[in-house]
């Protein structure tokens, strides 16, 4: 039943099941996380999963109607509609009697028939009190599905609803997106250990004022987040970041350049691949001053001094261990395609690195949107990649070199 992993160039389309458990507000946050990733979900909630999570709280967090009778959008066939477009089926929390149910084939409801009208991968994160899970019924239902393909994450053992402890709990709704993600992403960074810069650094000027720069951060997380869906162990140095950082991902935060790169060069020292993905400031005012720098003592004309930083990318490649991978990024301002990559070809004999992701930014392109257009050279210059449409299919591009 498990369909041929599919790589996910951008967002999927995701059906989460929700049964009836009390578990059931924990895949509020399960939907949330998918949602912010960038995936389209449909949320199919049992009768009995209304009893326990909101019909507004499941369509305000997925962004999508909530669908819940079989007899619904009838003239769209929705009863087989929903799975055959889904890539991925996700019912969390499965409890006892929908295990049950599917393990019989049963389509008395929405979820039943969607199930099995999908050929996509079915994930399934039971929650249940001890005994149940531990009963021969269940037990039996488990190992029929797990023979049939479908994929189990959790339970976990710790504690239930009550006072009570044991195996059951639903799994950790990081751990159960993880799990999902890993039933249709290939696995081929797998063993990988990747680290990440994102984000602008700041240098202060006073204890109130830095000077920065407009990045985002948004191509830098959606390589962490693409990488981590891949099986990448990813170490995220985050400037200033204005997204959130993906699941799965530890994340170091630092504010100057200085920190950044303390922070890149140690976690590199373990690293199979460095990305610096971060825009750092190439310089730095030469006094940081004590107190806020006040009007009346500069008069019309403020004058600043300013000193170069080190140059974080081609340190370290000049540090870099036997076998790693560093890639850089370029953003220029050039609006010519072909001046454009000699200025790449330019920065990539400068700096060392293995690739070096030249993208064009300007007052409206490149900072804080959610698409990208980049040419991909290798440490000769020569164009190896091109990629064009949202920074998570960009990255997905930019990681396919590495495999
Ligand atoms: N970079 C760096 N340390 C710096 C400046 C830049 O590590 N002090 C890195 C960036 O993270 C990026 C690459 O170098 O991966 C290129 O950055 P970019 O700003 O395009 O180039 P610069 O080297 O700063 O050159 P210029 O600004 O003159 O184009």
């Amino acid at each position: 039943m498990a369909r041929s992993s599919l790589e996910a160039r951008s967002g999927l389309n995701i059906v989460v099941g929700i049964t009836g458990g009390i578990a059931a507000y924990k895949t509020v946050s399960v939907i949330r996380t998918l949602v912010l990733a960038g995936h389209d979900v449909h949320v199919i909630a049992t009768e009995a999963a209304l009893r326990f999570v909101g019909m507004p709280t499941l369509e305000a967090i997925s962004r999508n109607p909530v669908h819940t009778d079989l007899y619904e959008g009838v003239a769209q066939v929705r009863h087989v509609a929903l799975g055959q477009a889904a890539d991925l089926v996700l019912i969390a929390p499965a409890t006892a009697n929908t295990l049950a149910k599917i393990a019989a084939g049963m389509a008395d409801d929405l979820l039943g028939n969607t199930i099995l009208a999908s050929n996509a991968p079915v994930v399934l994160a039971p929650a249940m009190h001890t005994e149940m899970w531990a009963n021969k019924a269940t037990a039996a239902n488990v190992a029929l599905l797990r023979e049939r393909g479908f994929l189990f994450i959790g339970p976990a053992v710790g504690q239930l609803t009550g006072d009570d402890s044991g195996a059951g709990r639903l799994a950790e709704p990081d751990d159960i997106v993880a799990a999902a993600l890993r039933a249709v992403i290939s696995q081929d960074l797998r063993g990988k250990s990747i680290v990440i810069s994102a984000g602008g650094t700041r240098e202060a000027l006073d204890p109130v004022r830095f000077i920065g720069n407009r990045s985002s951060g948004k191509q830098g997380v959606a390589l962490a987040q693409a990488a981590a869906a891949r099986g990448a162990a990813v170490t995220l140095v985050a400037a200033n970041l204005e997204v959130p950082t993906p699941p799965s991902v530890s994340v170091l935060p630092v504010s100057s350049s200085a920190e950044l790169q303390a922070a890149i060069q140690q976690a590199a020292l373990s690293a199979d691949v460095v990305i610096m993905a971060a825009a750092v400031s190439d310089y730095r005012p030469a006094a940081v001053a004590e107190g806020k720098i006040k009007k009346e003592s500069q008069g019309d004309q403020l004058t600043l001094t300013l000193v170069k930083n080190p140059d974080v990318l081609a340190a370290l490649v000049t540090s870099r261990r036997a076998g790693q991978t560093v890639i850089g990024f370029a953003a220029e301002t050039e609006t010519d395609s072909e001046r454009l990559v000699q200025l790449g070809r330019d920065k990539v004999a400068r700096k060392g690195c293995d690739y070096l992701v030249v993208n064009s930014v300007g007052w409206s392109a490149g900072f804080a949107t959610d698409s990208n257009t980049v040419v991909i050279l290798n440490g000769a210059g020569d164009i190896v990649g091109e990629a064009a449409g949202s920074k998570l299919s960009v990255a997905h591009r930019i990681l396919d070199l590495l495999v």
